[in-house]
């Protein structure tokens, strides 16, 4: 069984669509293995973002992601990282598959409702920025 880690972003918490976007996650087959709901500060979203610190986008990003609450959250999943990618579609929503996560109810490329790990190894490293071990615990199979 794989995992992956999403994050609600603020633009999500917002304009109230938590239980929306939970509810395409969990009909998509998804277990939520850990959840919360926290502020990132520019520090902590800044360091979540390191990767795309060269980017012109890097500053926005950053502010965004500090701008309100958020909810990280453990996924899991056969295939979860592919799969919550394809449940997401691109992270620009006007070029989004239909019935996507983003295509419903994303703004901008910025603004895009949700992020998805990219990898098994991002997931790991992103799901232990917001978890610890004791958190990630299965508790309904
Ligand atoms: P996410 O999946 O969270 O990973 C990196 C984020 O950078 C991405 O979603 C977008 O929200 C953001 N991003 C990528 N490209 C741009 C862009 N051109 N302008 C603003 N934000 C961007």
């Amino acid at each position: 069984m794989e995992r992956t880690l999403t994050i609600l972003k603020p633009d999500c918490v917002r304009k109230q669509l938590i239980g929306a976007v939970i509810d395409k996650i969990e009909r998509a087959g998804f277990r939520i293995v850990a959840m919360k709901k926290t502020k990132l500060t520019t520090e902590t979203a800044g360091a979540f973002y390191a990767v795309h610190r060269e980017r012109p986008f890097y500053g926005e990003l950053v502010e965004f992601m500090s701008s309100g609450p958020c909810v990280p959250m453990i996924l899991e999943k056969e295939n979860a990282v592919e799969d919550f990618r394809k449940l997401i579609g691109a992270t620009d929503p006007a070029e989004a598959s239909e019935g996507t996560i983003r295509k419903l109810y994303a703004d901008s490329k910025g603004e895009n409702i949700v992020h998805g790990s990219d990898s098994d190894e991002n997931a790991r490293i992103e799901s232990s920025f917001f978890f610890s071990t004791e958190d990630a615990v299965r508790v309904n199979n």
